[in-house]
């Protein structure tokens, strides 16, 4: 059996005559930047998540421009987690702020708030928790800090924190939607979600070249970032069955739980409703790459997110915090990513399993 880690043919086999009939609507219309499509995905996925949306080109300047809105320029610090995409640090630097490194919990992977809290001082303007893999971030203790908070939501889309659907609960919040996110577009995507009329106004601007209500009026130094018309399309079809892909996203999830044996398992901390965006294991570092090999060897496709803690990424060396979150250094030595995506049967998760138990 071969069971690549991620492939997106079998979706669209499944949703082809909806995904076919949303492109060619797009190329009738003649109209491809800011159109209809785009207003009406902002519209939907605003409806579905419970905000208000704004499309951008990518997850990466969601967060660049959410940050923007929140009033957070060069030199202003801001405190996230190591265990992210590089992404979450890139947006951070592309305006010319501070990441400041938090470690995180041992057990969910997410920033430990308590950590959080001990690194704010008088340059801090906002804390960016993610929510990894799809668990929620432990935000409790982050709501009460006065910072405000941008959820970072590229992996947690449907993903609950004490009921309440990320994406709703900070000040802010940034959406990807990367081919292999649990919403994804077929090319780049991303949108800023927020309950805050003048913060979405703001990132509106900002992310057409920061144009006032009066077409090539400038009021703010903004970019170009913008969700086209053909992913908006894609993304409306694709929103339709989201929370059929998260369900069995779950199940999918819960047969790893009961089969996989060997390796120690991911959890769903008490506060979170899980939407399973990776499936990690953990085993001991000298096992993890043979582990790796052996499962390549039998078809089955791993990944590691992430293998560098961000904090120590070569790019970021001149921040001098590569030694400030010995947690997140042991757990990447640790961590790896079995397949999980909608389309896959429950046969091969059993051989997944059966696999790993194989190699113990
Ligand atoms: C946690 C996290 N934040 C931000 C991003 C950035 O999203 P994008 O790739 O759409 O720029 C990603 C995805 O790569 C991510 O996984």
């Amino acid at each position: 059996m071969t069971i690549p880690f991620a492939e997106f043919k079998s979706q669209y086999a499944t949703l082809k005559p909806e995904l076919d009939a949303a492109l060619q609507s797009v190329l009738e219309a003649g109209w491809f930047v800011l159109g209809e499509q785009g207003k009406a995905f902002e519209q939907e996925f605003g409806a579905w998540l419970g905000t208000k949306t704004i499309g951008v080109a990518n997850g990466t300047d969601a967060i660049a421009l959410a940050l923007r809105a929140l009033g957070v320029g060069a030199g202003d610090e801001v405190i996230t987690t190591p265990m992210t995409a590089f992404p979450t640090a890139a947006a951070i630097r592309q305006i010319g702020a501070i990441p400041i490194f938090a470690d995180i919990q041992a057990d969910t992977l997410c920033l430990d708030p308590q950590k959080a809290l001990a690194k704010i001082g008088p340059k801090t303007k906002a804390i960016v928790p993610v929510h990894l893999y799809g668990q929620a971030a432990d935000l409790g203790p982050l709501l009460e800090c006065g910072i405000p908070i941008l959820e970072d939501c590229a992996q947690s889309h449907g993903t609950r924190w004490q009921g309440r659907l990320t994406g709703t609960i900070g000040a802010i919040a940034a959406f990807s939607f990367y081919p292999t996110k649990n919403l994804g577009a077929y090319g780049d995507g991303g949108a800023v979600a927020t309950n805050d009329p003048a913060l979405a106004a703001t990132v509106g601007s900002l992310r057409n070249y920061g144009e006032g209500t009066q077409r090539y009026e400038h009021l703010i130094e903004g970019v170009n970032s913008r969700l086209d018309e053909i992913q908006a399309a894609i993304l409306r079809v694709k929103l339709r069955h989201l929370d059929a892909s998260l369900a069995r996203r779950r199940e999918l999830a819960t047969l790893y739980n009961q089969l996989l044996r060997g390796v120690e398992l991911p959890i769903e901390a008490v506060y979170s409703h899980n939407t399973w965006h990776l499936y990690v294991i953990r085993t001991a570092p000298e096992k993890r790459d043979t582990l790796r090999q052996h499962l390549a060897e039998r078809g089955v496709g791993t990944q590691i997110h992430y293998p560098i803690p961000q904090n120590r990424q070569p790019a970021l060396a001149h921040l001098d915090q590569q030694n400030t979150c010995p947690i997140s250094n042991a757990e990447a030595e640790r961590i790896l990513s079995l397949p999980l995506y909608p389309e896959l049967a429950d046969e091969q998760i059993t051989y997944i399993a059966e696999q790993v138990a194989a190699f113990f």
